[in-house]
């Protein structure tokens, strides 16, 4: 609001609440003269009219509400709100802070969030086998609650919490075979992710595909989990400045030429062999894709030797994603959902998953950089 509306508010309902105060104790005070017979001397259609003290019980409310207005005042920014925050508090975060509509929205969605984990630690966690998690769970909010509270976090404090996410992996790993967990994680999936990835998981074009094996970021429960706790942006950069569009139409030719849908393409090998030289320039494509091209799950950056394309194969569309470049978002979660629910979307993520032909990426650590090998060769 600005100044001038809370001061228009301010003064016009202090004017209110001082006129009608003035009415009353004006009334209060009015004794008109009376005539012997203790009447006022007035007569309406034979009515004659006394001067009979107020009733008490109006007295007490009326006076009431002209202090009730004035505690409002006091305990509640409604006066000048922008210098005032009134004496009325709430506790958010732990905290105690001033009263405010969004404030209360904030205190009361913790004490259902609370009502939530309650739950799923009892009824979920539990019986899942999984109770270990508690204890993990209560030093990750901790710590998540002193990244948010102090304005220099300490320098590793991230670092800490990625892995104490990490650390969460073997219990959605056993939460992935509770029907309880993945019942509410597929109920959770189809509020929060089914409008980028569908609702089978099954992506569309720029949104991965979740329930096959191949990965952008992994496919363990600890990389699923980090990626839904920090969100994930692919970074493409646009080559057309760089290569040149002849650059640009060679390079795809190569990309072609090694991914898994050459067939019915009619491959120009003069334009592959440049296309091959450019791509493995230490700084160019290897440097995301690898020398094999099957992609890094530390860079994000997908396996082109597969016939499966987050944003199609075609020549065409190659040659656009080489001259504008791509960059995808997944959004973070973690300040949306908390740990508990990113615990049960993580694992309905995981038992979606195709884990069958993935045996090698088993050795891939989840928050570090892989090379490229463990991740890759399994796609
Ligand atoms: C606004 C759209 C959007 C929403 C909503 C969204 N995602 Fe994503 N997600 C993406 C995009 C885009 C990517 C790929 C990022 C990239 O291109 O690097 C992605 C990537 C992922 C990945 C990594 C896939 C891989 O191959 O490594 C997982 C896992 C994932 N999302 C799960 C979820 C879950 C679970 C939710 C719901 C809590 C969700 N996403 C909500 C857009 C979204
Ligand atoms: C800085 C790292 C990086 C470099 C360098 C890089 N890429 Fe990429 N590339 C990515 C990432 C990350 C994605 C996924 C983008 C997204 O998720 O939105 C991608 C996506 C692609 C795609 C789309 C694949 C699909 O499934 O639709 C192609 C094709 C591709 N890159 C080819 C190349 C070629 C060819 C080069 C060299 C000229 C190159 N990239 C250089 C990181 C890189």
């Amino acid at each position: 609001m600005t100044f001038f509306w809370s001061s228009w508010i301010t003064i016009l309902s202090f004017m209110c609440w001082a006129f009608i105060l003035a009415i009353l104790l004006m009334v209060l005070k009015y004794k008109p003269k009376l005539e012997e017979d203790g009447t006022t001397g007035h007569t309406y259609d034979g009515i004659q009219e006394y001067d009979k003290p107020l009733p008490k019980w109006w007295l007490v409310i009326f006076f009431g509400s002209i202090v009730w207005g004035v505690a409002y005042w006091v305990f509640f920014p409604a006066m000048f709100p922008k210098h005032w925050d009134g004496l009325a508090t709430v506790e958010v975060d732990g905290e105690t802070v001033p009263w405010s509509s969004k404030n209360e929205l904030y205190s009361e969605l913790e004490s259902n969030n609370k009502v939530f984990t309650d739950n799923f630690e009892q009824n979920i966690l539990a019986k899942a086998d999984a109770s270990g998690a508690t204890s993990t769970l209560a030093t990750l909010a901790d710590m998540q609650a002193t990244m948010r509270h102090s304005e220099t976090p300490p320098a590793d404090l991230q670092a800490q919490i990625d892995e104490k996410v990490a650390e969460l992996s073997p219990y959605v790993e056993k939460l992935s075979e509770n029907p309880n967990a993945l019942k509410v994680g597929s109920r959770l999936f189809l509020q929060n992710c089914s409008v980028c990835h569908g609702s089978n998981a099954k992506g569309a074009v720029g949104y991965p595909n979740l329930t096959d094996n191949d990965w952008l970021y992994g496919g363990e429960a600890a990389n699923i989990l980090t990626t839904l706790h920090n969100g994930r942006v692919g970074g493409m950069a646009a080559w057309r400045d760089q290569i040149g569009e002849d650059g640009v139409r060679a390079v795809s030719e190569y990309v072609l030429s090694i991914s898994g849908n050459q067939e019915g393409y009619d491959l120009d090998q003069t334009m592959v062999a440049q296309g091959k030289v450019i791509f493995n320039e230490p700084t160019n494509c290897v440097l995301c894709h690898g020398s094999d091209a099957k992609g890094m799950i530390s860079t994000g950056a997908p396996n082109l030797t597969d016939d499966i394309w987050l944003y199609g194969g075609d020549r065409e569309t190659v040659r656009e994603t080489l001259r504008y470049g791509r960059a995808g978002v997944m959004p973070e979660w973690q300040t949306k959902l908390g740990n508990e629910r990113i615990m049960l979307l993580a694992a309905y993520v995981y038992s979606l998953s195709d884990r069958t032909a993935q045996p090698a990426a088993k050795a891939s650590p989840a928050t570090t950089a892989v090379p490229v090998t463990a991740a890759a060769t399994a796609n």
